[in-house]
């Protein structure tokens, strides 16, 4: 797998084992427990989702434009979910039922990426694109290379 693939796949592992996190906090009926997972939670969506819009979509939207079309709507769904989530953990609301709505939907859409744009990511004809991409991705981290 290429680094700047694996490093997206790792992005996903992660948002799954905090959506494992947040639900088993939900479970627990601990608020404050809830609250501060929901925060990382939400950090690490939002960076995800703004990486995948600012440097791995543009790199793909050429040949495989109604893809990207479709998995920017679902991101957009995802962000909105969010805010709604988030509003109600600030208030100390979050339900599992609601909560469940999100995770779900995220879920199959990492299934999804995993299918599509970063299959595809691999067999870019232009090798250098995908170099400038995992420096995106590493600057993004703070320089730390995962994987
Ligand atoms: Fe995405
Ligand atoms: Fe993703």
């Amino acid at each position: 797998m290429h680094p700047a693939r694996r490093h997206l796949a790792d992005d996903h592992a992660r948002l799954e084992r905090l959506s494992a996190e947040l639900e088993s906090a939900l479970e627990g009926g601990d608020r404050s427990a809830v609250q501060e997972v929901w925060t990382r939670f939400e950090a690490t969506l939002l960076s995800h989702l703004d990486a995948e819009e600012r440097w791995l979509f543009p790199l793909l939207s050429g040949e495989h434009a109604d893809e990207v079309k479709a998995l920017r709507a679902a991101h957009a769904r995802l962000r909105h979910l969010a805010s709604e989530e988030g509003l109600a953990a600030d208030l100390r609301t979050l339900r599992r039922e609601t909560a469940s709505e999100l995770l779900a939907e995220l879920r199959a859409h990492a299934t999804r990426e995993d299918e599509t744009v970063y299959a595809w990511l691999e067999q870019l004809p232009e090798p250098g694109k995908l170099e400038q991409l995992l420096d995106a991705l590493v600057r993004r981290a703070g320089g730390i290379v995962t994987g």
